[in-house]
């Protein structure tokens, strides 16, 4: 296999702000303080000092009280999505919904646990409220509505959009209507470039049955695997009967919760301006290179832009060729709910240098052109049909 010199692929935050020295003393004084508590279990809910931390990362992102107690830490945000789906199903084949596209670890799970997944159109708004309120009606009238309804409703992955809150509060009102619960997943929350802050669904609707995640995999570093649930009673005792793997790494929490003593927002302050660099360049890249043939989304948080590409793209021959090239992207295909062959592409900016990008997307763009099958300019003005 030839050397990925530019790794579009996976969706990592940017190694240079990564922050070893603070992370360093704060083990030491984690260990002199803390350390016995390594000689025990950490218990369901985890560590208490990062519980509170990130009750108050949500409290002051949303302004809400959030409840520590109410929290449960999970080993990254993938535990938290398989845990919230090995709750709410009863029977393999229950029906779930999701984004059209969405997060290939989360479709995976789903599919592993059995789920009969309906994917619901996007927009630059999100998941599109008429075709979920079509598809909730239909499934109702089939009797089998869905467990629940997958979103990640902020800085979509892959698509990068944000749901507006009016989008949000039909969305709470249709799930109300059909009793279905709301899982959200957040795992992008504080890498946030520009523009308003749209609420976070818990914020806006009291409901118990809703779920609420987020991580810490893309504001600090995926090699913590620190995530949580935000869950209310009863729900929170529903999700913690199908834990058995008891509880989460003590001593990442322990060193991140002593690293966060001040709050997230300093070190985001510090992370998220170099990412909205790289995610300008991106886009200048783009622009420069592909603006006849393709159109992508210029996301205001997160970790990915969402490119569409004409549909005479030979798809197999721009994988090779882009593999042989040493540049990397995930597929359109690997996040669609049935696996569909897509014309689009998602190219993550976050961990890559500055040199990689202004290098990587010309020939990206060049492999582009060469796989298709016409130099026709592209036909469609946005990213969606
Ligand atoms: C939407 C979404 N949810 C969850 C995850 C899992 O992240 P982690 O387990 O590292 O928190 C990812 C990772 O890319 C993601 O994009």
């Amino acid at each position: 296999m030839p050397e990925i010199l530019y790794d579009f692929g996976s969706g990592r935050s940017d190694p240079e702000t990564f922050p070893k020295e603070a992370l360093k003393n704060a083990v030491s004084r984690v260990l002199d303080r803390e350390g016995l508590e390594l000689t025990k279990y950490p218990g369901n809910l985890g560590h208490e000092g990062l519980r509170k931390a990130m009750a108050r990362r949500e409290s002051e992102r949303e302004g809400v009280p959030v409840d520590p107690a109410h929290l449960i830490l999970c080993n990254g945000s993938m535990q938290a999505v398989t845990l919230t789906a090995e709750a709410l199903q009863v029977n393999h084949g229950d029906t779930v919904i999701v984004e059209e596209f969405c997060y290939p670890g989360t479709l995976s799970a789903y599919r592993g646990l059995k789920y009969d997944m309906v994917g619901i159109k996007l927009d630059e708004g999100g998941m599109r409220i008429d075709h979920l309120e079509d598809e909730l009606k239909r499934l109702q009238n089939e009797n089998r509505l869905p467990r629940f309804i997958y979103a990640i409703s902020t800085y979509q992955n892959p698509t990068g959009f944000v749901m507006p809150k009016a989008r949000r509060l039909e969305m709470i009102n249709l799930a109300r209507r059909f009793g279905v619960p709301i899982v959200e997943d957040n795992c992008y929350g504080d890498v946030h470039y520009d523009g308003p802050i749209e609420p976070a669904i818990y914020a806006l609707d009291g409901d118990p049955n809703h779920i609420y995640m987020c991580s810490l995999s893309k504001i600090l570093a995926p090699g913590m695997r620190l995530g949580y649930i935000l869950a209310r009673p009863p729900m929170l005792e529903k999700i913690l009967a199908r834990r058995f793997d008891a509880g989460s790494n003590t001593f990442a929490a322990a060193v991140v919760a002593e690293f966060y003593r001040d709050g997230i927002a300093s070190h985001a302050a510090v992370a998220n301006p170099v990412l909205k660099d790289k995610r300008d360049l991106t886009v200048a890249m783009l622009k420069e290179h592909l603006d006849d043939i393709c159109v992508w989304s210029n996301p205001v948080g997160g970790l990915f832009i969402w490119v569409r590409f004409p549909d005479d793209v030979d798809r197999g021959k721009l994988w090779k060729t882009t593999q042989a090239a040493g540049v990397n992207y995930i597929t359109g295909t690997s996040f669609h709910y049935k696996a569909v062959n897509a014309p689009y592409l998602r190219l993550a900016f976050g961990h890559l240098t500055r040199e990689q990008i202004a290098a990587g997307v010309p020939i990206l763009a060049r492999l582009l052109k060469e796989a298709r099958g016409s130099n026709e300019p592209r036909t469609f003005e946005n990213l969606f049909i």
